[in-house]
């Protein structure tokens, strides 16, 4: 029997999933780990951490699988996107990871701007410099962290970070590379223009690869440490955006992803690379061999229920704790029983700053509407109101770009709510499906795992194979006008509140 393994290097934990080759899944672990925020806005991991959780999740996916890892024909890597891990001379980490949700690198977004000049920013990367991805933290490194920059010789995403650690090799590939700010998007290698105006050099970054290509092969002493054959092929992956396409099946014109985890996005392949002429949403290099797609990232989606779940719910967890239930399902039964449009009372989602529509770190969250008559559940259906409101305005950026659109694909935590399918159906105003695997980024590089280890023949020839659509959620037309009309107003918040919100940013 011939198996394939997929590994997700996520903000909250690392997944391990084992599949077989009709898409079966066998075995899926997640190890967690902490976030830090040693500063507001700052966001940060240990790469240590993402190290321990994959030895000790690829051991466990293993012995849940009841399998001999020879049978492991290939090994995906995918991960959180942005992060930026510095190595010194003896490949030791320099200092803490830096993430895709960081705040802290607006000044330095314009500083390679300037120094590279926006035309050719844009032509080379197709993307303006956002606080998230990866160059302005090495411009950030070199500016405020002088010694620690000194000693840097390489700089990894942190899925490629684990493959060192893996294989011994330095490798990354197109869609992951996309976001560094470093690459060439339309020509799918390292940007000279860019990598001139941060003074590096290629040897200071990882080897670019597609992202079905087999990039390396499992070491002797990451086989003993995780209980991999020796010699598995480490095919080149997928940032986890481009790799939790891929296991939606997004490999092909007209059929979009919406995507409801910590950050919220939408999702759509392309032919050639096209850009939104304002820049606002994110144009990168697809995991399908010389494939593109188009995003919107909008930073708190679910992470915006989770809030909500942490700060205000103590009641529904303990009501929940004593159903045996999961607290979201006891705060969505309560949701249900508030009125479509939650009475007038519309939230805005920027609770970590944002990116699609509105490249702003220093927007905030905000509720606005408040009236007597709202109470705890109306908050919590506005939040999911508002974080569909979102998800909205990369809809409308994409059908502005004449974008095909024929079927939406939800995904994530969020699509496990059948509520919050219905909201997005409404709020989108069109038909939303979900698919036989809910496994996101870990699903896909499996299946890129497929390709390269000749199981499949293609990307597209691996999707068919393995996913297919098991439910459908149409709009309801009255909801439909009610939200139509409350999009209006949201629409019209953030450029009310801008002002105040950069006000605040020089306060706390
Ligand atoms: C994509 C992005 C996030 C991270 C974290 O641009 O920033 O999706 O990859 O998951």
């Amino acid at each position: 029997m011939n198996y394939l393994m997929g590994l997700d290097v996520g903000t909250t934990g690392t997944k391990v999933l084992i599949t077989d080759v009709e898409g079966n899944i066998i075995a899926s672990v997640v190890e967690e780990y902490p976030l830090h925020t040693p500063k507001p806005g700052w966001a940060e991991q240990d790469p240590a951490d993402w190290w321990k959780a994959t030895v000790q999740g690829i051991r466990r996916a293993i012995a849940e699988a009841k399998i001999n890892p020879a049978d492991i024909k290939g090994l995906g890597l995918s991960g959180q996107m942005h992060g930026s891990v510095f190595l010194d001379s003896s490949w030791q980490v320099v200092r803490p990871a830096i993430l895709w949700c960081d705040q802290r690198t607006a000044e330095q977004c314009r500083w390679i701007t300037e120094r590279v000049g926006e035309k050719v920013v844009v032509e080379e990367t197709l993307n303006p410099v956002l606080t998230g991805f990866t160059a302005p933290k090495i411009a950030w490194l070199q500016q405020k962290e002088p010694e620690n920059w000194k000693k840097t010789k390489k700089v990894l995403l942190p899925k490629d970070y684990i493959r060192f650690l893996l294989t011994g090799e330095f490798a990354t590939e197109v869609s992951d590379a996309s976001g560094m700010s470093l690459l060439n998007v339309p020509k799918r290698k390292w940007s000279a223009p860019m990598l001139a105006g941060l003074d590096l050099t290629e040897d200071m970054l990882a080897k670019v690869y597609e992202s079905w290509e087999p990039s390396a092969k499992i070491n002797k002493e990451a086989a003993e440490a995780t209980g991999l054959k020796e010699g598995t092929p480490v095919v080149g992956g997928g940032g986890d955006q481009a790799a939790g396409a891929v296991g939606n099946g997004i490999v092909e014109p007209g059929v979009l992803s919406v995507s409801t985890g910590t950050s919220g996005v939408i999702f759509a392949y392309m032919d050639k690379p096209a850009v939104d002429p304002q820049l606002r949403t994110h144009t990168f290099c697809h995991a399908v061999p010389d494939k593109w797609h188009v995003m919107g990232v909008m930073l708190s989606a679910g992470g915006s229920l989770r809030w909500y779940r942490d700060a205000f719910a103590g009641e529904e967890k303990a009501a929940a704790t004593k159903r045996g239930v999961d607290p979201y399902e006891i705060i969505t039964e309560e949701c249900e029983k508030v009125p479509v449009g939650s009475e007038g009372l519309v939230f805005l989602p920027y609770l970590t700053g944002e990116r699609t529509p509105y490249p702003d770190p220093h927007a905030r969250g905000a509720f606005v509407g408040l009236h007597l008559r709202h109470t705890k559940p109306h908050i919590a259906r506005a939040v999911m109101e508002g974080v569909s409101y979102g998800l909205r305005d990369s809809l409308e950026i994409l059908r502005a770009m004449e974008v095909p659109i024929s079927q939406v694909r939800a995904s994530g935590g969020g699509a496990r709510s059948a509520l919050w399918r219905q909201i997005q159906a409404d709020v989108f105003g069109c038909e939303l499906v979900t698919i036989n695997v809910d496994e996101g980024p870990a699903f896909g590089v499996a299946l890129l795992a497929g390709v390269g280890a000749g199981i499949y023949s293609s990307v597209p020839e691996a999707c068919k194979a393995t996913i297919r659509v098991v439910s459908s959620t149409s709009p309801n037309a009255k909801n439909a006008e009610t939200y139509a009309a409350l999009y209006e107003v949201y629409r019209s918040l953030y450029p009310a509140l801008k002002p105040g919100f950069e006000k605040l940013a020089g306060m706390a």
